[in-house]
């Protein structure tokens, strides 16, 4: 057991869970954009780990691109704003476009994403998402993912890419964390 390990009350989704579920991501994928060359949208940092591995499962042309967002910061619910920290470095006009995502909370990062890409001329766009909590959308939300890995509870999650206060993304699995990580805000 690591130092990281330790901060973990439990193991929500284990490795050979997440390997698998992303396999068969991949293949969906594959099967509906075989032919229609996708841009896939990494949305960092959350989403980084998932769209490695889910782009290597997906053996199909498709072309990479990159954007951070603002992030909780080191709180654990949503502010509602959504920041531009990054942008994308290739055009979308005209392309089928698939937003990865690590997790779909309030909805709010992904709805003002997808307003925004589709304003930019997207032919098609797609929202693809590790983790879904629906419980958890913010009143007038009615964001719905295209292809998600795990639906979780109102519960907060690290791991595979997944932080508090930017630690953890890189534990291979995702796991629930000690309250008295961060009941002290
Ligand atoms: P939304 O805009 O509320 O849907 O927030 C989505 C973003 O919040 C995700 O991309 C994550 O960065 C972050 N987030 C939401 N829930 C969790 C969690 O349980 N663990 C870690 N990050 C989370
Ligand atoms: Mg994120």
């Amino acid at each position: 057991m690591n130092s990281m390990d330790r901060d973990i009350a439990r193991v929500l989704l284990s490795e050979e869970q997440l390997q698998k579920r992303v396999q068969e991501l991949g293949a969906q994928l594959a099967h509906d954009y075989e032919t229609l060359n996708p841009t896939m949208i990494c949305i960092l940092k959350g989403a980084a780990i998932f769209y490695t591995d889910l782009l290597r499962a997906m053996p199909v042309p498709c072309s990479m691109d990159f954007m951070a967002v603002s992030s909780y910061g080191n709180r654990t619910k949503s502010s509602g704003e959504v920041e531009i920290r990054k942008d994308l470095s290739t055009s979308i006009e005209g392309k089928h476009v698939v937003i990865v995502e690590d997790i779909v909370d309030s909805g709010f990062t992904l709805s003002y994403l997808s307003r925004m890409l589709k304003a930019r001329g997207a032919k098609s766009l797609k929202l693809c998402t590790l983790l879904d909590k629906p419980s958890r959308r913010a009143p007038g939300i009615t964001l719905k993912a295209d292809y998600h890995g795990f639906e979780v509870g109102n519960e907060f999650v690290v791991g595979y890419g997944l932080d508090y206060a930017e630690k953890y993304r890189n534990l291979p699995y995702i796991g629930i964390l000690k309250p008295e990580i961060y009941e002290n805000e």
